[in-house]
């Protein structure tokens, strides 16, 4: 078989997306960048789009709204996409991915949602303070909240009450996981878990996007093995997973990130991840 060709789906060119566009041409993949906000197709007719030559696509949009119609319209064409609108869709819902990862018997800190301003507070005599409220369509750790009391639960509930959205109605929330000070993000491509980091912080949010540092995490059996069962759950190719290392319990499953950046991960650890996707994504074609 010859040059297998990947539609770049993309909205904004970060570092990831220039790298993916490098890395191809030192490996025989030509790269088919589409820019979402610039294209329009037909639904169920590629022609429309000219992406007959295209084998495969990976989804790369910063938006998830984008990510999940444009991988929806590609996969329309018989082309499959990395990851698929089924996977993007799960982990954009938090609430989904653990109801999904307690089915299948993959541990995640304690979890409660309510579906009103007024039953919120009934989920704080449950769990106790503090716990932790979060969008249930949410990343880069925008918008959690730790509540320590009464106080911060009136305020966040009258917060979201006049935010008039009614995503902001929906109340997810968790325990406070008693982290380390750091959590570790692990990176899945196929059946393979080649690399993870910590991310340390002395802020209990401990993204990288929020100034949590990075550094190479050690990849032992238990964490390869969770990894694997969770990307198995959400049916995913290419995901960031977040895990906590609760003191009694071990390994958590927090959330799965199915557009995942990882420019960090390839400057703390050195391994070229860009490659390791790339080659995923042609095995696939070539099968
Ligand atoms: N239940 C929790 N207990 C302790 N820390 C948490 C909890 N939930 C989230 N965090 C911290 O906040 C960060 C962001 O939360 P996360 O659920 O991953 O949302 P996002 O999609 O915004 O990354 C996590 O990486 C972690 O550092
Ligand atoms: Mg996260």
């Amino acid at each position: 078989m010859g040059r297998v060709n990947i539609l770049l789906l993309y909205d904004v060119l970060r570092w990831e997306e220039k790298s993916f566009i490098e890395t191809a041409k030192k490996l025989d993949i030509s790269i088919i960048p589409v820019h979402i906000p610039t294209i329009y197709g037909e639904v169920g007719n590629g022609s429309s789009l000219d992406f007959s030559g295209a084998d495969i696509g990976l989804q790369r949009s910063v938006s998830f709204y984008n990510s999940l119609e444009s991988t929806i319209l590609v996969e329309s064409y018989g082309i499959d996409v990395i990851n698929k609108s089924y996977t993007i869709m799960i982990c954009q819902d938090k609430l989904w991915t653990t109801s999904l990862l307690i089915k299948n018997k993959i541990p995640v800190p304690k979890t409660y949602v309510s579906f009103n301003h007024d039953t919120a507070p009934k989920i704080a005599e449950k769990l106790g303070y503090p716990f932790v409220i979060k969008p249930v369509y949410g990343s880069w750790g925008r918008l959690l909240a730790l509540i320590d009391d009464e106080e911060d639960m009136r305020s966040i509930i009258e917060h979201r009450t006049y935010m008039h959205n009614p995503i902001h109605s929906i109340y997810y929330i968790q325990e406070f996981v008693r982290k380390p000070g750091r959590d570790i993000r692990v990176f899945t491509v196929g059946d393979e878990v080649p690399v993870a980091i910590y991310r340390y912080s002395s802020h209990w949010i401990t993204n990288t996007a929020r100034g949590g540092k990075a550094v190479t995490a050690h990849i032992d059996p238990e964490l390869e093995d969770l990894a694997l069962r969770t990307a198995g759950v959400v049916e995913g190719h290419f995901l960031g997973i977040d895990v906590f290392e609760d003191p009694e319990r071990g390994y958590l499953v927090n959330e799965v990130n199915a557009v995942t950046e990882f420019k960090n991960t390839v400057a703390v650890t050195g391994y070229d991840l860009t490659r390791k996707v790339l080659e995923h994504i042609s095995s696939l074609v070539r099968r």
